[in-house]
């Protein structure tokens, strides 16, 4: 398959099939599915669209790319980084995102709600604790299609990151999922710290962990 990127400026023509990318990636992940837990249906997938274009709004400095089938133009996969070039001030910082984006059914359950937010808090907090207001570069999301995975498009995203965040000068850091984490050790990322997700949380037999990780330049 040839791969090309494309920058994504117009976020709104594209969320349909990111999100469609995004849903079917992440389909068997706890977080995800914490997060969504109406699951791949378009309502779910309008309203996390919907929260990519308001962070957008939010966050000037987040670039999304995504990899497309050079054959037949269909997007295989995408990537959010969000470039923090300069110092930023605790209020912009410490900020902690609401599970706001959640439909009427759904908002009314108290304690999915509580479970989301407290996923969100294990990993932004630790983003957070780590980074504090200093510049980095944050892989923020980084998804490939099931039909299209282990052909070289998670690869390619994360090397149009990487030389950005190179190039700017700036460490680059993520949070890796089990699927994500061969990827970034492959390309040459290290751990730096842990979170766990506790099995009461993410409705499982046993506590989960995630690794953060960065890559100096
Ligand atoms: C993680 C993900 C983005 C990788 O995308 P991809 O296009 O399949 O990755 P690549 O084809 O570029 O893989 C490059 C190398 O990474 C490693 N790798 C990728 N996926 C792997 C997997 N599932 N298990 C083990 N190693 C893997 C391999 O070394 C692979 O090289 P190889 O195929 O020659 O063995 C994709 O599997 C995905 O979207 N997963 C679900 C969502 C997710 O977890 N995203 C990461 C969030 S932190």
């Amino acid at each position: 398959m040839l791969l090309s990127l494309i920058q994504i400026k117009c976020l709104t023509l594209s969320i349909p099939r990111m999100m469609e990318i995004q849903f079917s990636a992440f389909d068997s992940e706890p977080y995800h599915r914490c997060l969504y837990p109406g699951g791949n249906t378009p309502s779910a997938r309008a309203a996390a669209g919907l929260r990519v274009i308001q962070e957008r709004e939010h966050t000037p400095q987040q670039e999304v790319v995504g990899c497309v089938d050079s054959d037949t133009g269909v997007m295989v996969g995408f990537v959010k980084w969000i470039f923090y070039r300069t110092e930023r001030p605790e209020s912009s910082w410490s900020k902690r995102e609401k599970v706001d984006w959640w439909g009427v059914g759904e908002n009314e359950n108290k304690e999915m709600k509580r479970k989301a937010e407290a996923y969100l808090e294990t990993t932004e907090g630790t983003r957070q604790r780590i980074w504090g207001g200093r510049p980095h570069a944050l892989c923020a999301l980084l998804c490939v299609h099931p039909d299209y995975q282990r052909q070289g498009a998670g690869t390619l995203l994360m090397h149009w990151g990487m030389e950005r965040a190179r190039d700017m000068g700036l460490p680059a850091y993520l949070e890796a999922s089990f699927e994500g984490y061969p990827l970034y050790k492959k390309l040459g990322f290290r751990d730096i710290d842990s979170m766990i997700i506790k099995a009461d949380i993410w409705g499982g037999g046993y506590d989960r962990v995630y690794k953060a990780m960065q890559k100096d330049f």
